[in-house]
């Protein structure tokens, strides 16, 4: 009796000091949220690829990220060897779909990218608010920026993870809709995201306030402002937050009252049409003297058609127009809405982007992308279509700890990313989460200016519809132009703003 008593406490007073150290340490969600099993994660993680040569799926097969995508944002994001060995495991020889980057054999490029850099920088080449001569306008330091994500979606400490993020590495942090928090005051700079609520800026009613908008803004290192008109993986419905979930906080930051259900509207009620619209852009645009931008998914476009009509006469017009792909994130949408209700960001933002360009407009607005764009692949051919910036969300999200549970509209994280339990959200340590988005981030840039570099351009941004082909299966590819519709010349740099980008970046890079 007694050797086996003996090897029980000495097994629980084991297991109690591995809960113990699980519950001290930072820098893992998972083991202080769950001490002991939590363990099992990193285990199963090691052994996982010999397990999965013999019962599993492939690497590639995970969605909405696949396990090497997921691999890379983490090594990265920890400043690990994100490199892969023995060569791509994807089926490039027969996958069609599959984007083919083309290098250059001899291309002049200065400044060439560091090989031992964990960052490059790489700042929007277009000014933003430049054209129509904002009072605020100016350039982006980063064509890699955080995507609109609110606090009530995300945890207080996963917000502020990325604000803090987002000043480290130098990138603007969107707010998302559900207003501007104390999480996001942590010397990230922001655009402040306006929905169809308008959280921050409302009155009792409900309704757009002006003084409030300014006030707010005042406060804050908000750069710019963002309509939200729609977003890709719900887009036309409004929300609803439930009253058990407007805590005396959450009430205050959106305005709204304490323990009663708020609803947002699938639509805005300052504006109800393009003419409208552009009114509101402007007002806002004169009053705050910040570029004013639009968030859309691409669904009928007879609402671009409008837009570019009114934006060619020359006297209103939007500053940035963030497109959104049907295949973006969400906290909680309803299925059909996520997975068929709006254009997938290729197709969307094509359809979109050719609009301007065959109105000659193309130039005097920015572009921001936004759908699984926080990978370099997907972000060249956006680029190549077109963008002038990129947003990341879920990549952000990845980077800050989450595990792809896909759990975001239960309130029951397990990493405390997008959780307003107390208890899942501690375990998410905001200073360690923080230099990883900014590691990311970072390293994101530095393998986009690589790619440029290989393709002989000294920006990602100048990658062109000509630099990209779209494999055909094995049968043949045709470039991103061919494919999309693109006419010859559209998003070709010319070599007078190859030199003036050379001159942008300098000895910087
Ligand atoms: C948890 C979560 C909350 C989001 N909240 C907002 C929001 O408040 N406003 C918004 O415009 N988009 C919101 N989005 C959409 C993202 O900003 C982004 O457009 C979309 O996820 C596509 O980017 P990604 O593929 O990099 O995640 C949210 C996405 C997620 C995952
Ligand atoms: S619930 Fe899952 S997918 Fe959503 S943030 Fe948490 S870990 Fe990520």
């Amino acid at each position: 009796m007694r050797a086996p008593w003996i090897a029980a406490t000495l097994a629980a007073a084991g297991l109690a000091g591995l809960a113990a150290q699980d519950l001290v340490q930072r820098k893992r969600a998972i083991r202080r949220n769950f001490p002991v099993l939590g363990r099992a994660r990193y285990a199963i993680e090691r052994i996982g690829p010999e397990l999965r040569q013999y019962i599993v799926a492939s690497n590639n097969e995970e969605r909405p990220f696949s396990r090497d995508q997921r691999s890379w944002i983490y090594a990265s994001a920890k400043q690990e060897n994100n490199y892969f060995g023995f060569g791509t495991d994807n089926d490039v020889e027969y996958t069609g779909g599959y984007p083919i980057i083309k290098q250059r054999t001899f291309a002049r490029v200065a400044p060439p990218t560091r090989m031992d850099s964990h960052d490059a920088w790489l700042p929007s080449v277009k000014v933003l608010g430049g054209a129509r001569g904002r009072r605020h306008a100016f350039r982006p330091d980063s064509v890699v920026n955080i995507s609109g994500m609110s606090y009530g979606s995300l945890s207080a400490n996963a917000v502020r993870a990325m604000n803090t993020g987002a000043r480290l590495a130098g990138v603007l942090h969107d707010t998302g809709e559900g207003g501007l928090s104390a999480h996001h005051r942590h010397g990230g700079e922001l655009i402040f995201q306006i929905g169809t609520g308008y959280f921050g800026c409302r009155d009792a009613a409900g309704k757009f306030d002006l003084a409030r908008l300014k006030d707010l803004v005042a406060s804050a290192p908000v750069r710019a402002l963002e309509i939200k008109l729609s977003q890709g993986a719900k887009p036309g419905l409004g929300g609803m937050l439930p009253g058990v979930k407007v805590t005396p906080e959450i009430a205050r930051i959106r305005g709204i009252e304490e323990g009663v259900d708020c609803a947002s509207p699938s639509r805005h009620t300052a504006f109800g049409d393009v003419d409208s619209m552009l009114d509101f852009v402007e007002l806002l645009a004169a009053e705050t003297g910040l570029p004013v931008g639009i968030k859309t998914a691409v669904g009928h476009l007879t609402f671009f058609d409008e837009l570019i009509e009114a934006q060619a006469r020359g006297d209103r017009g939007i500053d940035f127009l963030t497109i959104d792909g049907g295949e973006g994130g969400t906290g909680a949408a309803p299925l059909i809405f996520a997975d068929s209700v709006a254009f997938p960001f290729r197709v969307g933002f094509a359809k979109v982007w050719s609009r301007f360009a065959e109105a000659g407009l193309a130039d005097d607005l920015i572009f921001i992308g936004s759908g699984k764009l926080g990978v370099p692949d997907n972000a060249i051919v956006a680029f190549a279509l077109g963008a002038d910036l990129i947003n990341v969300g879920r990549e952000a999200m990845l980077a800050v700890g989450c595990i792809q549970a896909q759990k975001c509209h239960t309130d029951h994280c397990p990493t405390g990313v997008a959780t307003q339990n107390r208890w899942l959200a501690h375990g998410l340590d905001p200073h360690d989460k923080s230099i990883r988005v900014a590691n990311y981030l970072g390293t994101l840039r530095r393998d986009l200016a690589r790619v440029a570099e290989a393709v002989g351009v000294p920006h990602p941004a100048l990658v062109s519809p000509d630099d990209v082909e779209i494999m055909d299966g094995a049968s043949g590819s045709a470039t991103v132009r061919e494919v999309y519709g693109y006419r010859p010349g559209w998003n070709v740099p010319t070599p007078a703003a190859i030199a003036a980008c050379e001159e942008l970046l300098g000895p910087h890079r």
